[in-house]
């Protein structure tokens, strides 16, 4: 008999999760103003809102938090943690940074000015706010197989390159300061970005003088991808693909609260000196000196640790194992997802799932309350909530899709905790077609409203 494959580890610090019941549930949320980041943590039973700084840390990384050095300048630290960055990415340069969207901050300052156009494959809502917080554009040019739940494509998270040429050839190199590729594609659905796709888009970057930039939050779980489906890449090692990666960028943004599985953390790396000399003032005035960015000492020492591990294989391949087995359970309850699954979450077709509820009164927020009622169970928005304004016409945008995404912490929760999430879905489903009526807004902030967004029953 074949053995079952198992996680390559095992628990050896224990969190107690709250239950609560329904009716308690009902009434917290309804005091949250419908909003499930306003929840607090003891009133929900399995957290899937995020996959980012919820990852259980190994006991090297814990005993790397001891050993932290914090000195002001040059400490080990950050000499450790650089020399674990460029040994994974290949970059030579690197600055530490609180997390990605401080990344983000940092880099856009320098690069993004009121005007410009920021090109990529779905850009995530914070780098969105960046790059129009700037009076700048970003414009998704992700191929259209993403936007169909059913399409079968192994590399949803691809960019379409007509639509790129498209866009650089309309509004002219000038006006574009950077390609921005986000690996995997979280918006999408966690899908990977084939490695055929990244080279043809350097190429095509290269062509115009436009330099590339990855967002790489995810960019284990998309060498993993590569390694799965892509023809060529089946004997390749992770550490290889990852370097092959990062030699078609000319610089990246990192939230570490990912695929380096610490619970904050982030950095910016690149190939060029000048760039480096430039970002760094920026990085001094916004997150502190360049030894230590937004990082204390012992933080950096978890990354550098928890960068080696988000990398091994056999990590990767049980990580990748677990969001296939809920999205598989959830399919066999009836829920259409976005397939192939993706690497760190399941994404909940909600309008598809909720079909009598229309599209300006929230469905995936609506199945996001139902879910959290029927089970405590916390998933989060990923469809006109958070799409927010446009910010010209500050017109409502409806995207393609409207989800759900339940994203799964690293190393966290166990199979049966899987069993639970869609137990609580298949119960749902069993009466949704008598959920009719979603939610208005009530409260929203100028930009990223999803966050704080105030809302009542239609
Ligand atoms: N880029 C991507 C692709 C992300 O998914 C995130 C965060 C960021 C940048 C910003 O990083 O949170 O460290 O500042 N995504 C989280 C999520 C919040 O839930 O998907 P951050």
């Amino acid at each position: 008999m074949k053995l079952p494959y198992i996680e390559p580890y095992k628990t050896k610090v224990v969190e107690p999760v709250n239950l609560s019941t329904p009716k308690e549930r009902a009434a917290w949320i309804r005091e949250a103003g419908y909003n499930l980041f306003n929840l607090r943590s003891d009133q929900v039973i399995i957290d899937l809102l995020t996959d980012s700084g919820t990852g259980a840390m190994s006991d090297t990384q814990w005993s790397e938090i001891m050993l932290g050095d914090e000195s002001y300048a040059g400490a080990s630290s950050y000499y450790k943690l650089k020399s674990a960055v460029t040994d994974i990415t290949g970059f030579e340069f690197f600055l530490p940074v609180h997390q990605g969207r401080a990344a983000e901050n940092v880099l856009f300052s320098l690069l993004v000015k009121e005007g410009d156009i920021v090109p990529g494959n779905s850009h995530f809502d914070t780098t969105k706010g960046h790059i129009e917080f700037r009076k700048a554009l970003a414009i998704d040019c992700t191929i259209d197989e993403a936007g169909d739940t059913s399409a079968n494509h192994p590399f949803k998270g691809n960019v379409d390159l007509r639509k790129l040429e498209r866009v650089i050839d309309k509004n002219g190199t000038g006006k574009i300061p950077f390609i921005l590729l986000t690996i995997t594609n979280n918006t999408a659905g966690g899908q990977p970005v084939s490695m055929k796709n990244m080279r043809e888009l350097k190429e095509m970057a290269d062509s115009y003088g436009i330099p590339l930039v990855f967002d790489s939050a995810r960019f284990a779980e998309n060498a993993a991808f590569i390694k799965m489906r892509e023809k060529g890449y089946e004997n390749s090692s992770i550490s290889e693909i990852v370097r092959e990666t990062f030699s078609l960028a000319d610089a990246m943004t990192m939230s570490s609260k990912k695929d380096a599985i610490v619970n904050m953390g982030g950095f910016i790396a690149m190939k060029s000196e000048e760039l480096y000399n430039k970002a760094s003032i920026f990085n001094i005035m916004f997150e502190g000196y360049i030894t230590y960015g937004g990082m204390s000492g012992r933080d950096m020492n978890a990354l550098a640790a928890g960068l080696y591990e988000g990398t091994e294989e056999r990590y990767l391949i049980s990580r990748l194992r677990q969001v296939e087995y809920l999205g598989s359970k959830l399919k066999e309850a009836g829920v259409t997802v976005q397939e192939p699954f993706g690497g760190h979450a399941i994404f909940i077709d909600a309008t598809g799932f909720l079909r009598e509820v229309p599209r300006e009164q929230f469905p995936a927020q609506t199945l996001a309350i139902e879910a959290y009622t029927e089970g405590g169970v916390r998933g989060v928005e990923i469809g006109a909530l958070l799409a927010d304004r446009d910010p010209v016409t500050r017109k409502n945008r409806y995207p393609k899709l409207e989800l759900l995404r339940l994203a799964i912490p690293r190393r966290v929760y166990s199979s049966s905790h899987m069993d639970y999430v869609a137990a609580v879905f298949a119960n749902i489903s069993e009466r949704r077609d008598s959920i009719k009526k979603g939610f208005r807004i009530v409260k929203e902030a100028p930009i990223m409203r999803h966050f704080t967004v105030g809302l009542e029953r239609v």
